[in-house]
């Protein structure tokens, strides 16, 4: 799992946090035979845990996820919006949505989870908003454009999340593009006059954006 945090802080962090559901723990286990070292684009526990945390706090009815990968984010998610609720997930791989399908379906929170298969980009140009929480988490290249998107459909009391803002650390001296873009998505959220956010040190770097 990608982390800044020393391993046995987050080993800790993770038997101090409430426990996954065992399917969850299927996927997540399944996402590792299946796709190996690319398991570790999947969120997690603690960050789940997090996302499901302010999709609750808010109140959240809509929520938006750009990048499913196998699903454990959506589901998180899926589990704390009312059962009347929806969470739309773009995803481009459909290797990836195929997988993640096979989980919405057997989970009790699948009929909130809507998946639209296809580029984000176009995708989000045929959603209409608000949305309460925006989960921020595919190809680093278009973070500016999913923020943009995400801000212009956002809720009033809607909070935009954003991963893997920290890359790893190398966001302090990029050298490869998707460093860069992270690190231009950050400057872009910081000069932002619009919205109030925090860089929170957990994982990989997460970004909570909210308006003014
Ligand atoms: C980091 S993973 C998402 C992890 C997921 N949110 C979770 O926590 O389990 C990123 C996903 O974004 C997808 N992706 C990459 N570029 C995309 C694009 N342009 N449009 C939609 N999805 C994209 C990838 O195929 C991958 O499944």
């Amino acid at each position: 799992m990608l982390t800044l945090v020393p391993e046995e802080i987050e080993a800790y962090a993770q038997d101090h946090s409430t426990a996954v559901p065992p399917l969850l723990a299927e996927l997540t286990q399944a996402t590792q035979e299946k796709f190996g070292g690319l398991a570790m684009m999947l969120s997690g526990q603690v960050e789940g845990l997090l996302l499901q945390t302010l999709v609750a706090s808010i109140g959240a009815k809509r929520a938006l996820e750009v990048g499913t990968f196998t699903g454990f984010s959506a589901l998180m998610m899926a589990a704390a919006l009312p059962d009347d609720g929806e969470i739309v997930t773009l995803e481009i791989s459909a290797e990836h949505a195929a997988f993640a399908r096979s989980f919405f379906e057997r989970s009790p929170d699948g009929h909130k989870v809507r998946l639209i298969e296809g580029p984000a980009l176009d995708s989000l140009q045929t959603l209409e908003g608000p949305f309460d929480l925006v989960f921020i988490d595919a190809d680093k290249a278009g973070y500016v454009d999913y923020y943009e998107a995400a801000l212009s459909m956002l809720s009033e009391r809607g909070v935009i999340a954003v991963d893997n803002v920290l890359w790893s650390g190398y966001v302090l001296d990029p050298k490869e593009d998707d460093g860069r873009a992270i690190a231009a998505f950050n400057d872009h959220v910081a000069r932002d006059e619009r919205v109030s956010h925090v860089l929170l040190t957990i994982r990989d770097g997460i970004m909570l954006i909210r308006r003014k």
